[in-house]
């Protein structure tokens, strides 16, 4: 099939017709949905489909054999989230093996298209879970006790699903068994338009993590309560959220307070809590340690001055990724012979081969993104440059999984 009439098949799953963005989480119906269309697509091309420990998706061309050659990515979505981000990877790979069969391209090392689960922490909160679990990176107990804002636990999220959640845990065996990953993605950001490149690769990803701001007072009538007697978190939140910004901007990083849950969220109440998720990154480990020491003293000085008290907590943390410089040589080499200059790039977002990266050769492709825009039902490729994605992650399978 082409990548179009594979990219219509799975356009619909998941799409809030209200605001046209995408509501893809883990383990619902939607993400169901999607994890049933990639194993039907694999099935009919052939491909032995496993789900490994933690949920994650592989599907096999070809015997397994040690030196497999992975590409793929994940289909979840944030809140509201564009098309691309994810499932671009996830078509583009099952494109590009139609491409390699259409030529009668028989892989020597295994071909495996993967679908990484919860990449996004958009429903239990730690970004690349089922990548980061894989790669034995989080604790499986404390995994599966991760809730979702009605308070569902992973578990019995993966229950309800139909999955057992008892066996979440490393992959060793399966990461000894890959020689490359190679995860092709949309850019996020607006690096290649201007440069005129339809295609670019990952240099690294800035370190970047998330922490959990619980802001406490004392819920009063906000028709009767006296200014001068309330506890109001919403204040020292509100102050907190600009605080960050002027942290970040001080210091070349990014941070973003982009989830807020106010209790009891009542349009005629002084709010009880406020819990607010800091997201923070920059190039530099340091800085995004004292951006967020920053943002944090901030917040406990507004919090005494207006009463409330303060937790917080980090929820995940990345350290800076390095992508394989002779795997990121061997592309580009491969990209070149078929006429593609695909300019290297660094990012700030976070990808499962961001994690893989620490236990295998991996590498990352850009697909031009014009806006730049992402995490939006404005994140945008254009056809043609999915297109030149696909012939190009062909070339590469084939150059990697091909005689050696
Ligand atoms: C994932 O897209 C992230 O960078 O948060
Ligand atoms: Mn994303
Ligand atoms: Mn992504």
């Amino acid at each position: 099939m082409t990548f179009a009439e594979l990219w219509r098949e799975l356009e619909p799953i998941g799409r809030d017709p209200q605001t046209g963005g995408y509501r893809r989480y883990s383990w619902t119906e939607a993400d169901a949905q999607c994890r049933a269309w990639f194993t039907g697509q694999a099935a009919k091309r052939g491909l032995a489909v496993e789900t490994d420990n933690n949920g994650n998706l592989w599907a096999w061309w070809g015997p397994k054999r040690p030196g497999a050659v992975v590409t793929g990515s994940h289909l979840d979505s944030v809140p509201d989230g564009g098309a691309f981000d994810g499932p671009l990877g996830v078509v583009s790979a099952l494109a590009a093996v139609d491409l390699l069969k259409d030529k009668d391209f028989s892989p020597e090392r295994p071909v495996v298209l993967a679908a990484f689960t919860e990449e996004e922490g958009a429903r239990f909160g730690v970004p690349c879970l089922g990548s980061r679990l894989l790669a034995g990176v989080v604790d499986p107990d404390a995994a599966r006790v991760l809730t979702d804002d009605a308070g569902t636990t992973l578990a019995d999220a993966m229950i309800a699903a139909g999955t057992d959640p008892g066996d979440l845990g490393p992959g060793d065996d399966l990461l000894r068994g890959i020689g490359a990953f190679v995860e092709l993605h949309v850019e996020q950001g607006r690096a290649l338009a201007p440069m005129g490149a339809a295609l670019g690769l990952a240099e690294g990803i800035w370190p970047h993590g998330r922490w959990r701001f619980v802001f406490s007072g004392r819920a009063d009538h906000a028709g009767t309560a006296r200014l001068t007697d309330r506890r109001d978190p919403m204040l020292p939140y509100a102050a907190t959220a600009l605080a960050a910004r002027q942290a970040a901007a001080d210091r070349g990083a990014v941070a973003t307070f982009g989830k807020v849950i106010v209790e009891p969220n009542g349009t005629n109440a002084v709010p009880s809590a406020v819990r607010a998720w800091l997201d923070a990154r920059a190039a530099d480990e340091s800085v995004v340690e004292d951006t967020v020491t920053t943002v944090r003293s901030a917040a406990e000085g507004l919090c005494e001055e207006h009463g409330v008290t303060l937790s917080v907590r980090q929820e995940s943390f990345t350290p800076l990724v390095r992508f394989d410089q002779a795997l990121r040589d061997r592309i580009a080499a491969t990209l070149a012979a078929a006429g593609v200059q695909a300019p290297v790039l660094p990012t700030g977002a976070g990808h499962d081969a961001g994690v893989l990266a620490a236990r295998v050769p991996t590498a990352m492709l850009f697909v031009r993104n014009p806006t730049g825009v992402s995490h939006s039902p404005a994140e945008h490729a254009d056809l043609a440059d999915c297109e030149a994605g696909v012939r190009a992650l062909a070339a590469i399978l084939e150059d990697l999984a091909g005689p050696a």
